[in-house]
């Protein structure tokens, strides 16, 4: 698949989608880097990959801390000499009302779903460019491409908004041999999804032509292809995994 030994960034990898990928990731010979804001499950997600025979390292980080990120990104190439790939995924969900969100949580939801994108993208670029050769993945979700069926503006906005960030950014490094592009998975069966009452969350699986939740290695082995030569030729894509659910 052309993986082995690449080092790949994945943010928010300490549980659900991002454990999935950076497991997988593993399994096909590269180096997934574990970051995190909760380090302690980072650490466990680390041991996990070094049973499979993957030595690797676990990081704190805040991805809505600019700072922060670019410290990452240094110690990354610190310790492994580069970054190959980098999957966009710490995320967060709200669930409040339109009218009670306010300044506070409208703009928190922004730096750790989007505005993290962007950095993260923008501190690894250089790297991908010196090499002519890299894989940007972002994860976005069905809210971001229909409005979605539950759950807080804020988060519908940050997911479309990378849409069109992945888009702008695909345009923008293709001439460097470098990919960028977005899935959108429906509902997963992951932590994120924990506070959703089962009577919606029924109502939700029988909208779904597949009758069942998403599991965390349908979206990593999607991820995982989009980083591999076979997928080469595709950028600026967005990749619906749903079950079915949206077909846009
Ligand atoms: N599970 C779903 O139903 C679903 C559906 C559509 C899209 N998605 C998207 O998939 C991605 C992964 O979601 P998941 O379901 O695995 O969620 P999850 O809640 O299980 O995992 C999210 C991870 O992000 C980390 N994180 C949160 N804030 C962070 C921060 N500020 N800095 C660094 N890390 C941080 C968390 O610690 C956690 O490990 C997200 O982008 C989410 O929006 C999920």
């Amino acid at each position: 698949m052309g993986l082995k030994g690449k080092i790949a960034i994945v943010t928010g990898s300490a549980t659900g989608i991002g454990k999935a990928t950076a497991i997988l990731f593993a399994k096909n010979g590269a180096v997934p880097v574990i970051a995190d804001i909760d380090i302690s499950g980072a650490e466990q997600v680390k041991k996990e990959i070094e049973k499979i025979g993957i030595s690797t390292a676990a990081i704190e980080v805040d991805v809505s801390d600019v700072d922060a990120i670019k410290d990452m990104v240094n110690s990354v190439v610190d310790r492994f000499g580069t970054v190959d790939i980098l999957v966009n995924n710490a995320a967060v969900v709200h669930d409040t009302a339109i009218e009670d969100i306010d300044e506070n949580e409208w703009d928190r939801i922004m730096a750790i779903n989007l505005k993290s994108v962007f950095f993260c993208t923008q501190q690894v670029l250089p790297y991908m460019i010196k090499k002519r050769w890299g894989r940007i993945i972002n994860l976005s979700s069905i809210a971001g491409r229909m409005g979605g069926y539950a759950g807080g503006l804020g988060y519908t906005a940050s997911k479309a908004g990378i849409i069109g960030l992945t888009m702008g950014f695909a345009r923008r490094v293709a001439e460097h041999n470098i990919t960028v592009n977005v899935i959108a998975p429906g509902p997963t069966k992951t932590e994120i999804l924990k506070n959703i009452p089962e009577e919606r969350m029924a109502k939700v699986i029988d909208l779904i032509p597949l009758k069942r939740l998403g599991r965390p290695e349908n979206i990593g082995e999607t991820v995982v292809f989009l980083a591999t030569e076979g997928a080469d030729f595709i950028t600026g894509a967005v990749i619906d995994v749903n079950g079915g659910i949206f077909m846009g």
